[in-house]
């Protein structure tokens, strides 16, 4: 049995030329960067900035998004010198195909596959909230039966979020162009809102409220039994509060914030010059995403002392709380259309991974198919999106957020040490962008990733170990005998064809 067989990267290269898999190349360095922005900005920056400085860091919570972002800048190099290299659909799950081999790419591309269809569920009620708060504001209403609650147990319907969903998948399938169209727009109204805040904020900003700027270190988080971090279960040391040790547990909650460059990879055959304009997106969204973060957290800081923050919507009470209650319907808003583009563009990640994954037959090749007329892949589309909706309307998914920060965590630290393997085995291929410093700095990657995991609950790890054992059932099951690499096939002999006109016929 070998688990370990990889694919090689002209293989990778090779298929997306297959013209029954292949996709429209259509974006620029702009388009990849916007579409990083849309997916990072997101639920945490309007809502974690509040809850990581009343809870853990205080107004040192700018050093936490710093580290946050140092952290997730080592994972980006790592990404972006993949992507100069084997600019394919399916992000990590490819670079690790070529590298690590085929059962690690497998669990990367099931593990990203939770990560992007949870977390647009979890954005998508997220998005319901806000959706609903602004509509109160307007004078219209939602009825109570079909809204999102805060205590909602299974059965409740969400319809709000199920609408969301159903409209972003109808936008996809249509194409690409047209979904990163409708994102620009929606962009730009986020934007505007965060840069709103960070203007206008300014204004109230009380000095006093940044003293002391650290607070000093609190009682430890009292937590036991499965909710507490699995680090604090193996060595004894608890999670701090406050002091320098909050920063770092800080940096671990608003880790969720940055989440989302890793998603510009995954439309690597869709970029038009996919080795230069990869890593530009990725870096470029990651650094205008850190800027703005670190100034909405100064000022929001600034304007309201840190232990009266309001934990569940720090930006718009920051300004009720200074008496400007029309400011903070406008910055709801925002956030509307801001965690929209967030709920799209993970949606069109964990459709790329699914994708990627069933053109190599680690699932059914089927399923890959791209209708010619959309230059999409429908039937995937429309199967992630009844999934996202489901899960987002129907389910209590609140504490499922951590999934979300394990999947991308695992993938991260993969794909670090995958940069100096493959430059071990293949020093040939040509790399548009190198990370500085290997192997130091992607092992280095690796275990700040590593850490930052081991903080998460062992309630999360145990849910992540039950999505895995599934994982692996579906490829020993399927996966492992169908895999194009390993019938050596390269191209599966097609047993069905597609006319001109986008129908498939059978022989
Ligand atoms: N970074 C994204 C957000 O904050 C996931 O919503």
């Amino acid at each position: 049995m070998d688990i370990f067989r990889t694919k090689s990267v002209e293989n990778s290269l090779a298929d997306t030329h297959d013209p029954e898999f292949q996709l429209k190349r259509n974006l620029t360095a702009l388009d990849l960067t916007v579409f990083g922005i849309g997916v990072i900005i997101g639920a945490g920056i309007f809502t974690l900035t509040g809850t990581a400085a009343a809870l853990y860091a205080g107004p040192s919570v700018v050093f936490s998004f710093v580290l946050a972002a140092i952290c997730c800048g080592l994972a980006a190099l790592c990404y972006a010198e993949f992507a100069s290299t084997v600019p394919v659909a399916g992000s990590a799950y490819t670079f690790s195909y070529a590298t690590l081999g085929e059962l690690v790419a497998w669990i990367i591309g099931w593990d990203l596959i939770l990560e992007l269809m949870l977390g647009a569920s979890v954005v998508a009620q997220g998005w319901s909230t806000y959706f609903v708060t602004f509509l109160d504001e307007i004078g219209l209403g939602w009825p109570d039966a079909v809204g999102p609650t805060a205590d909602a147990g299974w059965g409740h319907f969400n319809l709000a979020a199920f609408l969301l969903v159903a409209a972003l998948t109808l936008l996809v399938a249509v194409g690409i162009k047209e979904s990163l169209r409708v994102n620009l727009v929606l962009v730009g109204v986020k934007l505007f809102v965060v840069l709103f805040v960070i203007v206008a904020g300014l204004f109230y900003v009380n000095g006093a409220n940044y003293d002391p700027f650290v607070p000093p270190a609190a009682a430890p988080v009292d937590s036991s039994g499965i909710t507490q971090p699995l680090f604090q279960w193996m060595f004894g040391i608890e999670q701090q509060t406050f002091g320098i040790f909050g920063i770092i547990s800080a940096a671990s909650v608003v880790f969720f914030a940055y989440i989302g460059f890793d998603v510009v990879a995954t439309t690597a055959e869709e970029a038009r010059n996919p080795q230069k304009d990869l890593p530009r997106g990725i870096l470029g969204s990651l650094v205008i995403c850190t800027v703005l973060y670190v100034a909405v957290a100064l000022v929001i800081t600034g304007m309201v002392k840190y232990d009266q923050i309001d934990t569940s919507a720090a930006l718009a009470t920051a300004f009720q709380d200074v008496g400007r209650d029309g400011f903070a319907t406008l910055i709801a808003a925002g956030a509307v259309a801001g965690l929209t583009t967030v709920v799209m563009t993970l949606m069109i990640g964990a459709i790329r991974v699914l994708f990627a994954m069933s053109r190599d037959g680690l699932l059914s090749p089927r399923f890959a198919h791209v209708n010619p007329r959309s230059g999409t892949p429908v039937r995937i589309t429309v199967t992630i999106g009844l999934l996202v909706a489901l899960v987002a309307s129907f389910t209590p998914i609140g504490d499922l957020e951590e999934m979300v920060n394990i999947g991308t965590l695992t993938a991260f630290a993969l794909v670090s040490i995958a940069v100096p393997v493959l430059r071990n085995t293949r020093p040939d291929l040509e790399r548009s962008f190198r990370v500085p410093w290997s192997p130091f700095l992607p092992i280095l990657s690796a275990l700040v990733c590593v850490y930052l995991a081991l903080n998460l609950s062992i309630e999360t790890w145990l849910r992540f170990v039950v999505w895995m054992v599934l994982g692996f059932v579906v490829y020993f099951g399927y996966g492992y005998g169908h895999s194009r690499v390993g019938r050596g096939t390269g191209i599966p002999a097609p047993d069905f064809a597609v006319h001109e006109d986008g129908e498939e016929i059978r022989d």
